[in-house]
């Protein structure tokens, strides 16, 4: 074959092929055989090999070419990737759908419905019709750079038809419930824990270091958004998705462009009725207002688009019988009653666990072993046993046992609480749960880090507090199961990089009781590094937002023992993050001007408005001072109109903070 035959033939071949995958992967109407297909490629790769100058990164043969990666790189959107409000009835959905028209002050409206995939959004840009570059949603501002992981998804086009060149689109990564149990299966056969549901088997997928593991997995995308240069293209909603399918992208055939709120609410209903028929799990109806300048008109709240709605379908719900109940120790040593069910499908999932919470929740329920009882399954959480539909003949009632079932320590239910814990605070069980949340994504995000492993590192006395981890090397991890070098290298650079988290993130994870991701950002926020918070008394500790005397207690007596105090001090001499960084904003419009809210704003609300003054440099507090600059009142304002008033400071109204943004 001549040069020019060659290459003619590879460019025949990479299109004939670009053809069947999206007869395949996009319009699930094949024309060939598997066989046929894979006879395609075999000819297009010798072809490729023959001429390695001629391979261009669209070929078909190049969505497993990438190498795994040290970790991913954190990129910023185009604009945030919000999430939206949820209607999780038809009364809300009504309300939706009045505050929209009020708003457009009675013009026509309408609205296109979709079908609400459960997975994780992501954002593809594409130049000149090429895939360049994927983003996961991240916290919506910033996210990962996965294109290695998504060019392996087969319905994503890595170029796309003609029409558009440059542009960006988001969508969802799904995983089909064949897809997801297949996963689940060869998972179990590997001893590795199942995953608990699609979406996080999607989410787990996108994120793994080696894209060959991604491209194993079979995830899908659904494109939904189309933006060019940074804005929704182009007139409307319902032409966005056309044009989003003739590029080739799949776009979820399910879907109506509705005039009335009655065919809005018709399509909710007949989806939520035959859901159980979709190859794939969904959880509601996302319902935008059609036209994009009526989008824009309405603009946004902090959180999410104005212009659009989550419907959600209430929780699916199926009988089955208790098998058993059971303690299982947390880390903070709570046991909690977990029921052991006969196995049932609900909502195509196979649920055979759920969680009893505490001894009150099981009295409440009334619940014994033997019993039938209705389980519930709600996006994402455990499943949960609704009521008992019927009493077993033969039922015992469950009783927390005296002694913890891992360690044989000592279990107490302290007076006025309803956890019952074991006291043991060497307890094998609280040791890995403990770790497991340290190492956890929206934590220290070690990632390698996971059960299989820490069960390992607790048995073997690898690690007796989440200090050890600091001090793990590659040569002890790779004496462990499933440990190659590589694996064990990766981890230690992983558990190093964790060092440069910031301080909220160390203070979710020393494991303090009742202090979560949120409280403990208000708690850096407010003391600005750890020692200051170990060394505050309950009423300082107060001062911290969302910080009562109940979480002020629980703070105080973790740092009071010298068990926690020794973690601390060892996590010091790791070099962990013990300070909090502020992030000034500087060369805002409101730089250093101090704002205190009062009443309600007629567009925005309070969290909007404090936000936008926020990014603007300005800062805003909760009462009037002579500090104070400006004082924003709405409608039915507090005392701190008078107070202003009475300092002489400036009243300003929802206009004036407008202009003053610049908006
Ligand atoms: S639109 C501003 N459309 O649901 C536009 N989202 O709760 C926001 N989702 O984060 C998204 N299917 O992950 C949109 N057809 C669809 C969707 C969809 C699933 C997810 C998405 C989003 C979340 C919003």
């Amino acid at each position: 074959m001549t040069d020019t035959a060659a290459l003619k033939e590879i460019e025949r071949l990479r299109e004939e092929i670009r053809r069947h995958e999206y007869l395949y992967y996009v319009l699930d109407q094949p024309e060939i055989t598997d066989a046929e297909y894979d006879e395609l490629v075999r000819r297009l790769k010798k072809l490729e090999e023959e001429h390695p100058e001629w391979v261009t990164p669209d070929s078909p043969t190049q969505r497993v070419g990438g190498k795994p990666r040290e970790g991913f790189v954190k990129v910023r959107h185009s604009s945030p990737m919000l999430s939206l409000d949820n209607a999780l009835n038809e009364a809300e959905l009504r309300d939706f759908d009045r505050r929209v028209r009020e708003l457009l002050g009675g013009a026509p409206c309408r609205y296109v419905a979709e079908l609400k995939l459960d997975g994780l959004s992501m954002a593809v840009h594409y130049r000149d019709g090429i895939l360049v570059q994927a983003v996961t949603r991240g916290d919506g501002i910033e996210g990962e750079d996965v294109t290695e992981n998504a060019r392996t998804i087969r319905s994503l086009p890595l170029r796309v038809k003609d029409g558009l060149r440059t542009f960006e689109v988001r969508g969802e990564v799904i995983l089909n419930r064949r897809a997801f149990e297949r996963l689940n299966l060869e998972r179990e056969a590997e001893g590795l824990p199942r995953f608990a549901n699609p979406r996080n088997a999607a989410a787990g997928s996108i994120r793994v270091l080696e894209p060959a593991i991604t491209a194993a997995r079979r995830l899908d995308y659904y494109a939904y958004f189309l933006l060019v240069d940074g804005e929704t293209y182009p007139d409307t909603q319902w032409e966005a998705l056309e044009t989003l399918d003739k590029l080739g992208f799949k776009v979820n055939p399910h879907r109506k462009r509705c005039s009335t709120f009655d065919e809005l609410l018709e399509f909710c209903r007949h989806w939520q009725e035959r859901r159980q028929e979709l190859p794939y799990e969904t959880d509601g109806v996302v319902v935008k207002v059609d036209s994009v300048e009526q989008q824009r008109r309405l603009g946004w709240t902090a959180k999410a688009p104005r212009w659009a709605i989550a419907f959600k379908f209430p929780a699916q719900q199926e009988k089955t019988e208790v098998l058993n109940i059971e303690a299982q120790v947390g880390r903070t040593g709570v046991l909690t009653p977990v029921a052991h069910l006969k196995p049932v499908q609900v909502g195509g999932v196979t649920v055979s666990r759920a969680t009893l919470h505490n001894e009150e929740e099981i009295e409440r329920l009334g619940v014994q072993i033997g019993d039938t009882v209705l389980v519930e399954r709600s996006g994402d959480v455990i499943p949960k046993v609704v009521r008992v539909v019927a009493r077993g003949a033969n039922r015992r009632p469950f009783r927390m046992p005296e002694r913890c079932p891992v360690c044989g320590g000592k279990v107490v239910r302290q007076e006025g609480e309803v956890a019952s814990r074991c006291i043991n605070t060497n307890c094998p069980a609280r040791l890995k749960e403990s770790i497991l949340h340290f190492a956890s994504r929206n934590v220290m995000d070690i990632d390698g880090l996971g059960e299989a492993l820490v069960d390992q590192l607790v048995e073997r006395k690898l690690v007796r507090s989440v200090a050890d981890l600091y001090q793990l090397r590659p040569e002890q991890l790779m004496e462990l199961e499933r440990m190659g070098k590589k694996s064990s290298e990766k981890l230690v650079a992983n558990i190093e990089a964790s060092k440069r988290q910031p301080l909220a993130r160390v203070i979710a994870g020393l494991g303090i009781p009742f202090v979560g991701e949120r409280t403990a950002q208000f708690l850096a926020e407010t003391f600005g590094s750890l020692d200051a918070i170990a060394a505050a008394d309950e009423q300082t500790l107060q001062q911290a937002e969302e910080v009562g005397p109940k979480v002020a207690r629980s703070i105080r007596q973790f740092f009071q023992e010298e068990r926690n105090r020794e973690l601390v001090e060892r996590l010091r001499q790791a070099g962990l993050t013990f300070h909090h960084k502020r992030v000034e904003r500087k060369g805002g419009p409101l730089e250093g001007k101090v704002f205190v809210l009062t009443g309600t704003l007629p567009h925005w609300t309070r969290e909007e408005a404090k936000a936008r003054i926020e990014a603007a440099g300005g800062k805003v507090t909760g009462s009037v001072s002579k500090k104070t600059d400006y004082v924003v009142a709405g409608a039915g304002p507090g005392s701190k109109l008078a107070k202003a008033r009475e300092l002489g400071i400036p009243v300003i109204d929802e206009a004036e903070l407008q202009r003053m943004l610049g908006v």
